[in-house]
């Protein structure tokens, strides 16, 4: 097989301002929603909107807010990057080092400068930021103050940090993403949107609401970089992996076709243009009632993304059998039947290349536009041996066998612009907040209770990635 990509591929690594920075009251930044959840048991239940208070308890350990440093270590990360050959980063703004309470007049320069700083350093190697508004951020204050997303307050507020960093970074990035995986915020409301239930509320409605402003929001942004910025492409992000029916029972495969559209509800209306059509009975069946302003359809209509942006680490199996329902695996937060044809990762999540050429498929034959894969990978431990050394083949391993068949996916006919692999210097996990689930080519010396170094030593898998980038994807087996 040989991998055949095109001549400009976008080759690179992806990372978020909150799982990396760290900083997280430097500078003049505010509170982000992130920098409440604590590593432990209490994670997953604030994520999904049972928020305990709006300010750091002393008995938790919160490891957003020193991450990896990278807010005061980017030059040695960026350098280490460039010797790999990236030609595009993948980093998001937090919002609130912008606007610290997400609703100032004027905008905080320590924020801005770094951002100019970062980007500065990574155009010095050729390297291009892609850069995302929103990757699971959400200035506190905006929560406490307005219940987050659920609010029409934020399009506006929004809107103008977007228009502030557009017209800020408009001759220095080109790529821009809205809203990271915006399709989280039906599963991790609270790390997708912001949101904090009370007892007895319509959850699904509150969700949905807050979906419509995040797509207005979103479409407002699109409309305001191409107005702003020569050259942009920006576009919408999707957590993918798409659903197999777990028979051939009509039953199974209606299921699939459903929860595949629970994702693709976002991506229709950001690459449409409009709801799509089954949104209606959902909605209906659901007492889901969406308040809309006059002008909201024009805007959605008007201002569609230029690529669909997507993460893919597994594809889920879906089944209407309770029996087959009794065995159930993790991967990420989308449920997922174990699927006995494919394995799995420490964590759980289903390892299924060949499920990424389908999602990659499924996804331009729906939408016609190019994608960008700009999350991928495999989260596992790794020991240091002897000689402090990490030999990672099985990192290797699962990304050799996704880029062969994203390759694949290109002989098919998909339009792929690039490929960031995700975490490419260990970050922290946002599912679990562990550091112990490692996704880098770097490894970062630091621990699930914040000891160690932080000092940075290169994985095996360094050289492997260079070469890959080298030979622009030729040649895997180095
Ligand atoms: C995606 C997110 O869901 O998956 C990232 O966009 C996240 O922020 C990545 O880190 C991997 O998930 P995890 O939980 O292993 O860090």
């Amino acid at each position: 097989m040989s991998n055949k990509f095109p001549k400009n591929f976008l080759w690179g690594g992806a990372i978020a301002a909150n799982q990396a920075e760290g900083a997280y009251l430097e500078g003049g930044k505010g509170l982000s929603i992130v920098d409440l959840l604590p590593t432990g048991p209490n994670r997953r239940a604030i994520m999904k909107g049972n928020v305990p208070a709006f300010t750091p308890l002393k008995e938790e350990f919160y490891p957003s807010h020193e991450a990896i440093d990278f807010y005061n270590r980017y030059k040695e990360d960026v350098a280490l990057f460039a010797e790999m050959g990236f030609k595009v980063l993948r980093v998001s703004i937090a919002w609130a080092r912008i606007f610290p309470t997400g609703e100032a007049e004027t905008p905080n320069e320590e924020g801005l400068a770094f951002y100019d700083n970062l980007f500065d350093e990574l155009l010095k190697y050729g390297i291009q930021p892609v850069v995302t508004l929103a990757h699971f951020d959400v200035p506190v204050n905006l929560v406490e103050k307005y219940g987050g997303w659920r609010s029409r307050k934020l399009v506006n507020l929004f809107e103008k940090y977007a228009t502030t960093v557009f017209t800020r970074y408009k001759d220095k990035v080109k790529y821009w993403m809205t809203f990271n995986e915006i399709n989280m915020l039906l599963h991790l409301p609270f790390l997708g949107a912001g949101l904090v239930f009370k007892e007895g509320e319509n959850q699904k409605q509150i969700q949905y609401q807050a979906a419509h402003h995040q797509l207005v929001a979103s479409a407002l942004a699109v409309k305001a970089a191409h107005e702003i910025i020569p050259d942009v492409k920006i576009g919408c992000m999707l957590a993918a992996g798409t659903f197999y029916p777990f028979t051939c029972n009509p039953d199974d495969v209606f299921q699939a076709m459903e929860k595949d559209r629970e994702s693709f509800f976002f991506i229709d209306v950001q690459s449409r243009g409009e709801y799509p059509a089954y949104a209606k009975r959902f909605f209906k069946e659901n007492g889901i009632t969406i308040e809309q302003e006059p002008e909201d359809k024009e805007i959605l209509k008007n201002h569609t993304v230029d690529y669909i942006g997507f993460s893919y680490y597994s594809s889920r199996t879906t089944s209407t059998d309770p029996e087959v329902t009794k065995n159930m695996t993790s991967g990420n937060v989308f449920g997922s039947i174990s699927n006995p044809y494919v394995s799995k990762s420490e964590w759980g999540w289903t390892i299924d290349p060949k499920g990424f050429r389908i999602t990659a498929n499924q996804l331009y034959d729906r939408y016609q536009k190019p994608l960008f894969v700009v999350e991928n990978g495999l989260g596992a431990v790794d020991e240091l041996n002897a000689d402090g050394e990490i030999n990672d083949d099985y990192r290797i391993d699962y990304l050799k066998e996704h880029i062969a068949e994203m390759a694949e996916a290109i002989e098919d006919g998909v339009e792929i612009i690039g490929y960031t692999s995700w975490g490419p210097i260990d970050i922290v996990s946002a599912s679990t907040g562990e550091m112990k689930k490692r996704y880098g080519y770097i490894y970062v010396d630091r621990d699930n209770e914040g000891n160690g170094s932080s000092n940075r030593v290169k994985k095996k898998s360094f050289n492997w990635y260079k070469s890959v980038i080298e030979s622009n994807g030729e040649d895997l087996d180095n």
